[in-house]
């Protein structure tokens, strides 16, 4: 289990819908020091919030923000990108760009990261989702699945040296990510940052923040139709 208290936490994609919310609750629950990491990063108004520029798809912009932030304990792999469109007709650049910033992204972050993590006996936080194991998000749902193993096997590597590796999967949720959605009932960002840190706090392993995202989860022991039952009829 991996207190927030006295912490030193780096977010990833800090002016986020969700990496505002991992920011200032990092602080409400005693971080003694959070990089907010951005492409374009802001004032925060608040001495425990240390503003840090990062493209995570730069991969000098990782080692710089390894020096500056080398003190790092908790490190949250929350910055993603959405572009829309079929595996078979979106330009390939946007399904390389989805790679390069989901998947390849947080594995130079931890790889940059993991000898801080290692001697803190700290933790990694994964931002996955629901389209993890479910593939209407076409590309997205690529790299999320492919982040999805790659924590897996980050955890295998890692926990030896008593670092925590959470991966938290979650639904749609209300963020600048789900703008133009039409999406009912989604997630509150506050609610599902609270889930992902009281699930780092227990220790635990990995987290379905809500019932959509179980729901999916629990199918994937089942034929493929029950996830995708328009299968089904042909
Ligand atoms: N919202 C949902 O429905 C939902 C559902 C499941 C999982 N998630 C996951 O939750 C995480 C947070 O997403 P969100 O909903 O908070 O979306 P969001 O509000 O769009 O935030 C995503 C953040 O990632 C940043 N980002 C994108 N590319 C980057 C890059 N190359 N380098 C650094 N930062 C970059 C963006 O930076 P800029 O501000 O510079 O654009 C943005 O601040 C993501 O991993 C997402 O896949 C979200």
């Amino acid at each position: 289990m991996t207190s927030l208290k006295d912490a030193t936490v780096l977010v990833t994609g800090a002016n986020g819908g969700l990496g505002a919310e991992f920011v200032t609750t990092a602080v409400a629950r005693g971080a003694r020091l959070v990089y907010a990491a951005a492409r374009d990063p802001k004032g925060w108004g608040d001495n425990r919030v240390v503003p840090l520029q990062l493209d995570v798809t730069d991969p000098d912009a990782i080692d710089r923000a390894r020096e500056r932030a080398g003190d790092t304990t908790i490190l949250v792999n929350n910055a993603a990108i959405f572009p829309r469109g079929d595996l078979l007709t979106a330009p390939l650049d946007d399904i390389t760009a989805n790679i390069e910033t989901n998947l390849i992204g947080p594995i130079r972050l931890t790889r940059a990261f993991a000898p801080a993590l290692r001697s803190a006996e700290g933790a990694l936080v994964n931002v996955g989702s629901v389209l993890s194991w479910f593939a209407v998000g076409k590309a997205h749902s690529v790299s999320k699945a492919a982040l999805w193993m790659a924590t897996n096997a980050f955890r295998l590597e890692l926990s030896p040296d008593g670092v925590q590796v959470l991966g938290a999967y979650l639904g749609p949720t209300d963020t600048p990510m789900q703008a133009g959605s039409n999406a009912t009932g989604m997630n509150k960002p506050a609610d599902v940052v609270a889930a992902v840190f009281d699930a780092l706090e227990a220790g635990q392993h990995e987290v379905l923040v809500d019932e959509t995202t179980k729901r999916v989860h629990a199918a994937l022991s089942q034929p493929v139709t029950a996830l995708y039952p328009a299968l089904a009829s042909r």
